[in-house]
């Protein structure tokens, strides 16, 4: 089997259809020109996201309205800095993101920026509470460490903190179904482990097929209500 198959597969597609095959040519090509999303901006501010899923992500959060957004890897802070935005449009919700580096200037009064590790126990300890006295729903989106035995800590360490009917987006899974675009193994395996033994989430499947190619396959992760 290529490696085109488990690929086309991990997008919902079949590569037997000429036009799908198409499809992922398209999404290599826009890979490609956008350097792996390395040179998207939001508002000028450098943001390492698929635009497409930026769009998929837009929605969850209309959809659910979190009071409190967990994001672990900020990198430039653009992701940061978009969710914070549609908050301010929203009237709504504050983020706390974290990186091991601060590589950002990031000032916006829904954020608050941290510097540590995610895996860190004080750190988790303190988000905890903060999802515990949160005034309506908690989401996590995980962007930061991508190999699998990391994602698979913090998945087990930051679901919890995760509200009923919210998301736990693990994003870029596509490290395991796309060659050359990360080093195996990542989150998707880290996703299927994970779900063995958490039947409390399940796989949003609307969301992660939600276009035809994503950075996050199976990356939306929906706590049972
Ligand atoms: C893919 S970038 C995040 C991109 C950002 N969310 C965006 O969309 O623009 C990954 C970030 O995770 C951070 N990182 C790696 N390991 C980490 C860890 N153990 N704890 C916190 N952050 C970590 C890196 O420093 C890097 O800035």
């Amino acid at each position: 089997m290529s490696w085109v198959t488990p690929v086309l597969r991990a997008v919902g597609l079949d590569w037997k259809s000429r036009g799908r095959r198409a499809n992922l040519r398209t999404f290599r090509d826009l890979i490609a020109c956008t350097n792996n999303f390395a040179t998207m901006r939001w508002l000028g501010n450098p943001i390492w996201q698929n635009v497409l899923d930026l769009w998929t992500i837009q929605e969850t959060l209309a959809e659910v309205r979190p009071a409190l957004l967990i994001e672990g890897g900020t990198h430039r802070g653009g992701s940061a800095l978009f969710y914070a935005h549609l908050f301010d449009l929203m009237n709504h919700g504050r983020i706390i993101t974290v990186d091991i580096e601060r590589i950002h200037d990031l000032k916006h009064p829904r954020i608050e920026a941290v510097t540590a590790s995610v895996l860190d126990v004080v750190l988790v300890e303190r988000l905890r509470r903060e999802a515990s006295r949160a005034q309506g729903a908690v989401m996590v989106i995980l962007d930061d460490n991508h190999a699998a035995a990391h994602v698979r800590q913090e998945m087990e360490m930051y679901a919890p903190m995760v509200t009923p009917g919210s998301f736990l987006i693990v994003q870029d899974g596509l490290i395991d179904t796309l060659p050359g675009f990360g080093k195996p193994p990542g989150p998707l395996v880290a996703i299927r482990e994970f779900l063995l033994t958490h039947a409390e989430f399940e796989v949003d499947r609307a969301k992660s097929e939600r276009f035809p190619f994503t950075h996050h396959p199976s990356g939306w992760l929906r706590r049972r209500l």
